[in-house]
């Protein structure tokens, strides 16, 4: 019931008094979503927010909703230069000139030269999200090194630089893994190798007992199917699994990467460190499982469909 609400709020609050309407939905998903342990974070106002990855799909989409609810300055990291300007010149058009900035780079290369770069500029970030990742079945080596190892070393530079016992004030780190880190299925297990390393990351290193001492505090964010450039173009599997997992592939429900990037404002305003947030079929983010089995049945289920 509670989740009918939020989801109703979600769905109207563009016409609606935008901050007030989140709030409430906010509170709804902290009574429904995590029992407990919750933060209600101070507002996205006056923020600082580094979002690798940004230039389109789901990081754009954060950094949009971002913006929307009063974070100062996005700053966008990307490795495609063209829909990096692209998206700095739109964004500033809907949102106010200077409040993104495009620096471009690569997070498996750039991360000393970019890094200090936001640093000078803007000495306090106060949010990162490492959302830059691939899809590549036929490359495993590329696949660890931007989705585990990017996500890895940039937010070990951005935590040391937040945590208040080294002279931080403190942020908030997401992550963006994905369903593909809790689920046991037999497709695409290299991209799942590396979003599960993301997940590792998120429980431990956002860990309350870390958090108590550093004040950053870390969530990740796991998107089920979603529609952007990354699942438009043909998704890349084993040669073998073409078939089943093209079929598989058909019983998915796209989502929207706005529905994500509305999700991260909420998450941000109410997400417990250490924890994983699923958001998938356009639906408000729940408290992701500790796992999912796809059993065979399942799996000869839909080849025989
Ligand atoms: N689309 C989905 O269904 C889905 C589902 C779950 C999780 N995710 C995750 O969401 C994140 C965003 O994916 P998306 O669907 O928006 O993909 P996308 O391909 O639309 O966008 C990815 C962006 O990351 C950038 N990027 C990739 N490698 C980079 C690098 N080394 N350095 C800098 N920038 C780099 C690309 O240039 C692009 O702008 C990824 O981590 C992805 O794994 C996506």
């Amino acid at each position: 019931m509670a989740s009918f609400v939020i989801l109703n709020l979600l769905g109207s609050y563009k016409n609606t008094n935008k901050v007030e309407t989140m709030n409430v939905a906010a509170i709804f998903f902290c009574l429904v979503a995590t029992f407990g342990h919750v933060y209600l974070e101070e507002q996205l106002d006056g923020k600082v927010a580094v979002v690798t990855g940004g230039a389109k799909g789901i990081g754009y989409a954060i950094g949009d909703n971002f913006l929307e609810y009063g974070t100062k300055t996005v700053v966008i990291v990307d490795k495609n230069r063209l829909r990096g300007l692209k998206a700095e010149k739109d964004l500033n058009c809907k949102h106010g000139a200077n409040r993104t900035v495009f620096i471009y780079g690569d997070i498996t290369k750039d991360l000393d030269r970019v890094s200090k770069q936001i640093f000078q500029k803007f000495r306090y970030v106060n949010i990162l999200v490492n959302n830059a990742g691939i899809l590549d079945e036929y490359d495993p080596k590329k696949t660890i090194e931007t989705n585990a190892m990017g996500t890895v070393l940039w937010a070990d530079r951005f935590y040391n630089c937040m945590r208040k016992d080294r002279g931080g004030r403190g942020g908030t780190i997401i992550n963006i893994a994905s369903i593909s880190a809790y689920m046991s299925d037999p497709f695409l297990y290299f991209y799942k190798a590396s979003k599960f390393a993301v997940l590792g990351l998120t429980l431990g290193m956002g860990h309350e007992y870390n958090y108590l001492f550093t004040g950053v505090r870390m969530f990740a964010i796991c998107p089920g199917a979603t529609r952007t450039d990354m699942t438009r173009q043909e998704v890349t599997t084993v040669e073998e699994q073409r078939e089943v997992f093209e079929k598989f592939s058909k019983t998915l429900k796209y989502q929207s990467p706005d529905n994500v990037g509305k999700a991260a404002v909420l998450l941000y305003w109410t997400a417990t460190t250490g924890t994983a947030y699923t958001v998938q079929d356009g639906q408000p983010p729940i408290v992701s499982p500790d796992r999912v089995n796809i059993t065979m049945e399942a799996i000869l289920n839909v080849i025989h469909q």
